[in-house]
């Protein structure tokens, strides 16, 4: 964090000092709610959890360095306490159902610092990324297309709500040129608050899917919600510039909701940064001829299946805005991998089987993007490759928190399955019993969709049936678990190294 004595944190927040003899003490390094990550001249975020309560933890965070801890009561050591949250201020927060008021209360004094923080680094540029699906992703390739043009801030994995949101933006200094952030909505006004913690300059808005459908209603009410970025945004006069996807015709309509320059992205011709030409190549990586107000380049993705075609094409918009040249972007774009684990995460074992592991997370859409990379990929990349089809298995699982479109969504998963022409649908736990269903139901398949009770069940199926040459996406919401299958299959035979596999 950039310098700040305790004092002035505690005037940053509105909270009062306790057990602090020098208020005039600098807290110098990161801010952090884990106290194993602490380090001197750091401050501890004491946060009640479900399991353990932070403030148990404050004495131990200060003998690991810390100057001093944001907390909810007094804790002994050096702290800065905060009221707890009223009710209906804590509704305004975008905040998890289970954050009682004193949880509530440290959330928004992180925010709070946050902003300060945001607010005395004059030059820097913020940039959010939204959507309902691909923002981790599109977060790790702007990370990449932007180091060139200095220091970049992005968080790890998928830190994209009111606690990983402003524990990233407070890691931003004045060496930092760029901070991305990805800003995530379980329902509507979440997206605005967490504007109001880091605003950005640069919105992103990928696409508007059914991701969380169940707690938000409709896709309009997600539109709505996503569609708070662009409105948080700067007027274009003031540097505002919104990344809309011209291909999703509700983030198009955005476009109306913003005072920011819009900058239209996407396949479409109305697009300003735009792809021609998309084909993937036998690994699944989709390769284009990136059109830009600046000129055309010809980009090869190191990521896998051609939803990463979007997620380029914003990261590519943004770093035009910020200056990076067209070659500077090819060159990131093509050797930025799949940094956050689990995503479109592609191996082949040394016996030729390939394993697409995208088992982090999955909803209708994404489910849709994965079930086609599996295609594309065991047809040795959209057919321009000679070599004869691969057998193709999914195994897949429950898509959660769908409401009432539940049944229907996992059905017309097993229906996709069997038009793509998927060699065998593996179907793991009963709540996703609909895809075996409608697989079944889709017409020509009898065996080659199977439900399995559990993980150990599908394992042994896999283990007993697959043959060298075949290819195995393994996708499900994340609470199902299914990495230990991908983790499983990848033990049983040791990966090739990704040179060689490139090649
Ligand atoms: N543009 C896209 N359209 C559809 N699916 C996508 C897109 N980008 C990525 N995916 C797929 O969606 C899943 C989640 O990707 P990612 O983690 O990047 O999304 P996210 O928006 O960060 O998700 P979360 O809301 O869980 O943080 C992955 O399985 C990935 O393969
Ligand atoms: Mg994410």
């Amino acid at each position: 964090m950039i310098p700040m004595t305790l004092a002035e944190i505690a005037a940053v927040v509105g909270g009062t000092l306790h057990d602090c003899p020098d208020p005039a003490m600098l807290v110098t390094a990161s801010v952090e709610f884990d106290s194993r990550r602490v380090t001197p001249g750091g401050l501890f975020v004491a946060l009640p959890g479900e399991h353990v309560d932070g403030h148990e933890h404050a004495a131990a965070a200060v003998s690991a360095g810390a100057v001093g801890v944001l907390a909810a009561r007094p804790v002994g050591v050096p702290a800065i306490v905060v009221p707890a949250v009223a009710m209906h201020d804590r509704r305004a927060m975008a905040l998890a159902a289970d954050v009682d008021g004193s949880g509530a209360a440290v959330l928004a004094a992180l925010g709070k610092l946050a902003r300060a923080v945001i607010d005395a680094l004059e030059d820097l540029r913020v940039i959010g990324v939204t959507g309902s699906s691909g923002k981790t992703s599109t977060k790790d390739l702007l990370a990449a297309v932007l180091a060139p043009l200095g220091e970049v801030i992005a968080p790890p994995g998928s830190f994209n709500n009111e606690l990983g949101h402003p524990w990233t933006a407070l890691r931003a200094t004045s060496s930092t040129r760029n901070l991305v952030l990805e800003l995530s909505a379980r329902g509507e006004g979440h997206v605005a608050a967490l504007c109001r913690i880091a605003p950005p300059q640069i919105g992103v808005v990928l696409n508007v899917g059914t991701a969380h459908l169940g707690e938000f209603g409709s896709r309009e009410a997600i539109a709505r919600t996503k569609g708070e970025l662009v409105e948080a945004l700067p007027a274009a006069t003031d540097g505002g510039v919104a990344v809309l996807n011209a291909d999703d015709p509700l983030v198009l309509a955005m476009a109306e909701r913003t005072a920011a320059r819009v900058v239209l992205v996407g396949t479409s011709p109305r697009a300003e940064v735009r792809a021609t030409g998309v084909r993937l190549d036998e690994q699944a990586r989709p390769r284009l001829t990136l059109h830009t107000p600046q000129g055309e380049v010809e980009v090869a993705l190191a990521v896998h299946g051609e939803h990463n075609v979007g997620n380029a094409l914003a990261a590519a918009a943004v770093a035009l805005e910020c200056g990076a040249t067209l070659e500077q972007i090819a060159a990131a774009l093509a050797g930025a991998r799949a940094a956050s684990v689990r995503r479109m995460d592609v191996r082949t074992r040394m016996d030729g089987v390939t394993i697409i592991d995208d088992s982090y997370n999955a909803n209708p859409d994404s489910m849709r993007a994965a079930l086609k990379a599996l295609a594309s990929l065991s047809h040795g990349g959209g057919g321009v490759h000679d070599a004869p089809p691969r057998k193709s298995w999914a195994v897949l699982g429950e898509m959660a928190e769908l409401g009432a479109v539940a049944v229907a969504a996992h059905d017309s998963i097993g229906r996709l399955a069997v038009r793509l022409d998927v060699s065998r649908l593996v179907v793991v736990g009963n709540a996703a019993r609909a895809m075996h269903t409608g697989a079944v139901q889709e017409g020509s398949w009898g065996a080659e969709s199977v439900l399995v009770a559990d993980v150990e069940t599908a394992l042994t199926l896999l283990r007993t049936d697959l043959e060298p040459g075949d290819v195995v996406l393994v996708k499900a919401s994340q609470s199902v678990g299914l990495w230990r299958i991908a983790e499983a299959l990848l033990a049983d035979v040791a990966p090739i190294q990704e040179q060689e596999v490139a090649k």
